[in-house]
């Protein structure tokens, strides 16, 4: 864990004097820790103390005349790969879960775009409650982790579940995600994403609705995991994730172009874009006026398939392909794994409502050249690219 980059979340509640040792544990493993407290954690531990035994500034409030106006609370966010909310109240799961940014650590969760582990701590009577429940829930079903409270004493004098989880066992799981994290060490990956644009004059093009977040998850999670990522991107609104080395392209031909250009420097080709399959035959100078086209014929060509040509290089890479489809899709997902002649397919049906294309979560099948079929269960992309990154690396390591 040296120089791992983390943020520790501190909420109001007693077992925040947990949070000093878990910080201490913290610092003597490497960590570069930067705490930031909800508005009433004050009330248990002062800032004071974090900001000793962290070596770094502690940020408490949304409103300090110094800070507010770079916006501290968003900016500790920048880099860091773990923020551990440690304990997280009742309150504020449910600010979590629903999205509200009222004091400097619900808005720095709001802003964070790395992975977050969380280990609540509350009354017995209060961890039982449905609203409790349901707001765990739904921040499980975007990727959070969860350290569950221990069966104990608790602050209120009852015994039962509620308790924070010893800073030892919270460290065991942010030393697990360390570990796991640098995985993919040495590797390089050739990651496509988002679709093409195939242009028929200077203001219209052919495209579909792939918005790239499945391809730039897998992007980041190889880049988080140790790996040495090039991303190619057709035309997206995401940003560029950071580490990696971007190259942007509009059309199917500019990206087969940079595929075949970076594949000799791959380990590992991950085709998640959606390329265009068509473009016009002509290309027209102007704009095409309406007036002068009732009835107009749009003459396409078929664009080059990227993977057949590279199986028809017989690259020696691992290649992993995509298909989107709208019916028969384990049939129709094994006959491009043949054709393309990919070591893995992910599949997934585009026609079912709330996954696929635009959303932030992803119902895939994966099927691998010896034909298992794995279903997934619907889960956000960045935990889906993760669980492929896993079966490539179990493929590598054969
Ligand atoms: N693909 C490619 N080059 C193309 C079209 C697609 O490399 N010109 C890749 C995609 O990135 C994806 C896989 O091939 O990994 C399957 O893409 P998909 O659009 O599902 O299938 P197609 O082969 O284009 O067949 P169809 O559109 O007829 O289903």
């Amino acid at each position: 864990m040296k120089n791992a980059k983390i943020v520790l979340g501190v909420s109001a509640g007693i077992a925040a004097y947990k949070a000093v040792e878990l910080l201490r544990l913290l610092v003597k493993e490497g960590a570069d820790v930067r705490v930031v407290m909800s508005a009433n954690a004050g009330q248990f531990v002062t800032p004071l103390t974090f900001a000793a035994l962290s070596g770094n500034p502690v940020t408490h409030t949304l409103f300090d005349s110094e800070n507010s106006a770079n916006m501290e609370h968003i900016r500790v966010a920048e880099n860091a790969d773990l923020l551990v909310v440690a304990p997280a109240t009742a309150s504020m799961l449910g600010k979590m879960a629903h999205g509200l940014a009222d004091d400097a650590l619900s808005s720095l969760h709001l802003a964070f775009k790395g992975s977050v582990l969380v280990a609540p701590a509350m009354n017995d009577g209060m961890w039982a409650h449905p609203a409790v429940k349901e707001n765990i829930d739904l921040l499980k079903s975007r990727g959070v982790e969860f350290v569950d409270p221990e069966c104990g004493e608790l602050a209120c004098g009852v015994i039962g579940p509620g308790r924070l989880a010893e800073p030892s066992v919270i460290l065991d799981r942010v030393r697990g995600y360390f570990d796991q994290r640098n995985d993919l060490n040495g590797m390089r990956f050739l990651v496509t994403a988002g679709p093409t644009h195939e242009p028929i004059d200077p203001v219209r093009y052919l495209s579909n609705p792939s918005s790239g977040k499945m391809g730039y998850a897998i992007a980041e999670q190889a880049k988080a995991r140790g790996g040495e990522v090039v991303l190619i991107s057709g035309p997206t609104s995401l940003q560029p994730p950071a580490g990696i080395n971007f190259k942007s392209c509009k059309t199917a031909g500019e990206m087969n172009g940079l595929v075949q250009e970076h594949l000799e420097n791959c380990d590992v080709l991950i085709m998640s874009a959606a390329v265009g399959d068509f473009a016009a035959e002509k290309l027209e100078k102007e704009k095409i006026k309406k007036q002068a086209t009732e009835g107009l014929v749009l003459k396409l060509v078929a664009n080059k398939d990227i993977l057949l040509e590279v199986a028809r290089r017989n690259s020696g890479k691992l290649v992993v392909g995509f298909a989107a489809e709208t019916q028969n899709l384990v049939e129709s997902a094994l006959e491009k794994m043949r054709k393309k002649n990919l070591d893995l397919i992910v599949a997934n049906d585009i026609s079912a409502p709330g996954i696929g294309f635009q959303s932030d979560s992803n119902q895939v099948t994966i099927i691998d050249r010896e034909e298992n079929i794995e279903n997934l269960p619907l889960k956000p992309k960045r935990d889906i690219a993760d669980l492929l990154l896993d079966r490539i690396l179990s493929r590598l390591k054969r």
